[in-house]
């Protein structure tokens, strides 16, 4: 039995370094040489209380190339929850007709709370602005894949750093490899303090910007964010710092050869439509890894090879 059998993922953590280089391995192997129908007869819950179309229809798309089905729903409004029922019972009903539940909520920790109480293995696909740690396995395969290596690589972090789960998931995943990260926001906006203890505490550096035109230029990955609007209870304080950022394709005239431009998407207006042409820019190509890095988490969380 592979060490990932029947476990959850709900933080990047739950994963070792080891266990996430095998995911990164299998990801590679089944791009190259999709494995056929390995999830015949498996069943997963897919739980979205929260808008999605990448995670989501990924983990479809995981699925469904590999034989297996997929049940859910796509919007609370669609389920017993609109009549009040609880998450816990949404969880263990919903555990009795899959092999596995993947869950996007908007509440930090209810992902972990959804874990503990579920008998099937649960995948968190996003808590509020906690972690989105399948994300994060594909940013890793996507960094791997266009720099060789994980290793020593100088990531600019870019936009929304306080609710971004993104960001805050990849940080800690990349602390494990000597990474130098410079996180780029408004003051409003900044990585929270216990990521940057996080990083202190394992002698990671790290130097923060008002802005990063004049620094771009010493970047291996540039990982762009969209601030998001549903994080924000005053619309006046997401106005003001809605279009800070915007990455412009002139920007990138003295950048190193490596550079790659990644974002989680959605985007709105952080990066020009003219930069989507540039040889740099990475973003849809790492959506499509989604679905390689989806079958070998399930794969192994399922121990079906
Ligand atoms: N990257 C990501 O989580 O996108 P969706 O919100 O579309 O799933």
């Amino acid at each position: 039995m592979n060490s990932l059998a029947s476990k959850s993922l709900v933080s990047i953590n739950d994963f070792s370094p080891d266990e996430i280089e095998r995911i990164l391995d299998m990801a590679s192997r089944f791009e190259q040489s999709p494995p056929g129908k390995i999830l015949d007869s498996k069943v997963i819950a897919a739980l979205f209380f929260e808008p999605s179309t990448r995670t989501r229809l990924s983990f479809e798309s995981a699925v469904n190339r590999l034989g297996g089905r997929i049940i859910g729903f796509a919007e609370a409004g669609t389920s017993s929850v609109s009549k009040g029922e609880s998450l816990k019972d949404t969880v263990l009903t919903v555990s009795n007709y899959s092999d596995l539940i993947v869950m996007r909520h908007s509440i930090e920790g209810s992902a972990r709370y959804a874990s503990e109480i579920s008998p099937v293995p649960v995948i968190n696909a996003g808590d509020g602005s906690n972690q989105h740690p399948t994300q994060t396995l594909l940013d890793l395969y996507s960094i791997q894949k266009t720099q060789g290596t994980l290793d020593g690589l100088n990531i600019f972090m870019v936009g929304d750093l306080k609710y971004g789960r993104t960001v805050h998931s990849l940080l800690m995943a990349l602390s494990n490899y000597n990474t130098t990260f410079n996180f780029i926001s408004p003051t409003e906006l900044r990585m929270p303090e216990e990521y940057k203890l996080f990083l202190e505490k394992k002698g990671i550096k790290y130097y923060e910007h008002d802005d990063f035109t004049e620094i771009i230029s010493r970047a291996d990955i540039v990982y762009m964010t969209r601030v998001q609007r549903e994080r924000f209870s005053d619309p006046l304080e997401y106005e003001k710092v809605k279009n800070i950022y915007v990455l412009r394709k002139e920007m990138l005239a003295n950048t190193k050869e490596n550079l790659k431009i990644l974002h989680p998407l959605p985007r709105v207006n952080e990066i020009d439509r003219d930069v989507d042409d540039s040889p740099k820019a990475y973003y849809f190509e790492q959506a499509l890894n989604g679905v390689y890095v989806r079958q070998a988490i399930i794969s192994s969380i399922l121990d079906v090879l």
